[in-house]
């Protein structure tokens, strides 16, 4: 399948369209942003990573029973993929408390949850990706009520099939996020997973003193060793 015009760009991916209408193929970038784009960089050999890792994933989650938008990798750096219309939500599942949620709560990094917790942000770069509950986005015609059930089912299975797969490869998942699509009237899960878009601690370091990640934090918070970190959880999948 070859590349035709630019669809989209992203801060991370281009998106291109094929000779199919139904397909599309990610072209995975090294460039990185954090804070809302005002934190730009490059971390050398993301992109190659990234999409390998997520072409993984989603081939796991897909053997478990979880659609997904994995058509096919061309190469390290393009993969084809089911042309969806992306559902405006950041969903957010988290076990372990880190980031904006230790913050709004007032939760030290590295306390553990009862429960997963699910949350949703509107992707909007204008205003931020705000914060917003399931109500709210009903209310506002982003999804509809059984498109959200749908979206929080899907997004703890995909916690629960992820938690375990890292788990045996000395990581704990403490949260990730994830974008799903719409696709011939279903709902399925789209986007990338990979350490752009999720925490990855050593197993048992959670103290955040002491924890080692794997994952963007280390360019977020400036904590160096970014291109070793993506490197060595791609070892450990067996990349
Ligand atoms: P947060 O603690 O900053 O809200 O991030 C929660 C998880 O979501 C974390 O694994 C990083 C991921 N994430 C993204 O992938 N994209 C984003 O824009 C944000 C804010 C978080």
């Amino acid at each position: 399948m070859e590349k035709k015009e630019l669809l989209y760009e992203g801060k991370a991916k281009k998106v291109y369209l094929t000779d199919d209408p139904d397909l599309v193929i990610v072209d995975y970038k090294d460039d990185a942003t954090a804070l809302n784009g005002l934190k730009k960089g490059t971390i050398q050999g993301k992109g190659p990573i990234n999409n390998r890792m997520s072409n993984m994933l989603m081939e796991m989650l897909e053997k478990k029973g979880v659609p997904t938008h994995y058509a096919g990798q061309i190469d390290d750096r393009n993969t084809l993929v089911k042309r969806v219309e992306i559902v405006p939500l950041e969903t957010i599942v988290r076990n372990v408390a880190a980031g904006s949620f230790s913050k709004r709560f007032g939760v030290a990094e590295g306390t553990p949850l009862k429960s997963p917790a699910v949350e949703f942000s509107y992707k909007s770069d204008a205003l931020g990706d705000p914060f917003i509950n399931s109500s709210q986005a009903i209310a506002l015609g982003i999804a509809t009520k059984e498109e959200i059930e749908k979206i929080e089912d899907i997004a703890l299975k995909v916690n629960g099939y992820l938690i375990a797969f890292f788990k045996e490869l000395r990581i704990d998942l403490i949260d990730f996020k994830i974008e799903l699509g719409r696709y011939k009237g279903d709902i399925i899960l789209a986007d990338e997973i990979s350490p752009d878009t999720c925490r990855f601690w050593e197993a048992g370091t959670w103290d955040t003193t002491k924890h080692t990640s794997y994952d963007k934090d280390r360019f977020r918070r400036d904590l160096g060793g970014v291109e070793d970190a993506y490197e060595e959880i791609f070892r450990r999948i067996g990349g």
